[in-house]
């Protein structure tokens, strides 16, 4: 099958850029001296962690406990679930994961290293934990002057280990230029280290300090001390990315959509809305980029409608265009599958295996 055969909308990822991605990231950790643990949160699918694994990442990140089941079922042995896990389904199932994988889990209150404790004194396991720093993002985790006070509130509760500190550099999606982005990066990361020189000096053994964000890695962040990194736009790329250092060469998911209605000059719909494109938008450039015609914007999105305004004659009815997402992990998340375009053209169609596995 050919891209010209599949019917729009659809999601067609390029493998020659998939590859390159997933290499070039792989060799930039390599360098940095950081093991890579990828974010399958893009994705969501377990032969691309694969390939991810084959290019020389330890292991994956999650942030569901059903997403790390799929990446355990796949056969990837090392996970980490970066993210505050609370609930009881979440614990009980994640004791069973911890008995068939390595296992690390996050945790940022003294009330969830409380419930680590109690689900692995109970189903007979023990926990790998890693503290979250906030280092500027404002999400979960502690500022780094309250680590220390709060792993010695945890550090004598039975069935658990602090490992580790972590954070996510979220905020650093929203810089507006390459310069203050890497100077925002080299602070997050100065950040979490310092929080994890004062857990040691309290006496705790801190083997993991994990950071990562796309952009922060794409800067080549390198702070001395980092031991990881986990990524994972940078497998696809998107539009959000191309305002740093990605160009449109490298973003591998485009989403193939059809030219419906050109109800007005200059007004053109297409059949990708919100159900495929998502919510997703970047202040003044809409909610998608369209490389065939750079000037177009996606101005709005309804749900099977996504509204371009262009120049009178930039598109004709029927015309088949690829819009590069904003934002290609929620896209990812709402669709089946995707379509791998290899080198001769031809295609492949790959489940979203982890697809919607919000708990
Ligand atoms: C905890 C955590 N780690 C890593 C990542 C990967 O960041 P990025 O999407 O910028 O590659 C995310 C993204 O949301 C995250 O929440």
């Amino acid at each position: 099958m050919h891209k010209r055969q599949i019917p729009t909308p659809s999601l067609v990822v390029n493998l020659e850029i998939l590859r390159s991605n997933i290499q070039q990231m792989a060799s930039w950790a390599t360098t940095a001296g950081v093991d890579l643990r990828p974010h399958i949160k893009t994705h969501k699918n377990i032969r691309i962690a694969k390939m991810q694994m084959e290019a020389g990442a330890v292991g994956v990140t999650c942030a569901t406990v059903s997403e790390a089941e799929v990446m355990a079922t796949g056969g990837i042995e090392d996970i980490f679930i970066a993210y505050p896990l609370f609930g009881d389904y979440q614990l009980t199932r994640a004791s069973e994961l911890n008995k068939r994988c390595r296992l690390k889990v996050a945790f940022d209150s003294a009330q969830a290293a409380q419930r680590w404790s109690e689900w692995g004194a109970r189903e007979k396991t023990e926990f790998d934990l890693v503290m979250i720093i906030n280092t500027g993002g404002n999400r979960d985790g502690v500022r780094p002057e309250e680590a220390l006070a709060l792993a010695k509130a945890v550090h004598q509760l039975p069935n658990i280990r602090l490992i580790g500190v972590m954070t996510h550099e979220g905020h650093l999606h929203q810089c507006t230029d390459l310069e203050s982005m890497l100077a925002s990066a080299k602070i997050a990361a100065e950040r979490l280290l310092w929080a994890a020189g004062s857990l040691r000096q309290g006496g705790f053994a801190i083997s993991t300090v994990s950071s990562g964000s796309t952009p922060a890695c794409h800067g080549k962040t390198l702070v001395t001390g980092v031991t990881e990194w986990r990524p994972g736009t940078y497998v696809f790329n998107d539009f959000s990315e191309m305002k740093f250092v990605i160009d449109q060469d490298h973003v591998a998911l485009r989403v193939l959509a059809t030219v419906v209605s050109n109800p007005a000059p200059g007004r053109f719909i297409v059949d990708a809305g919100s159900k495929v494109l998502s919510e997703g938008s970047l202040l003044g450039l809409g909610h998608g980029f369209i490389p065939c015609m750079p000037g177009a914007r996606v101005v709005r999105v309804n749900e099977e409608h996504g509204i371009i305004e262009a120049k009178e004659d930039a598109f004709v009815l029927g015309q088949r265009i690829e819009i590069i997402p904003v934002h290609v992990c929620t896209v990812v998340n709402l669709s089946n599958g995707y379509y791998l375009e290899k080198l001769d053209g031809s295609l492949e169609y790959l489940d979203v295996d982890a697809r919607g596995l919000v708990w």
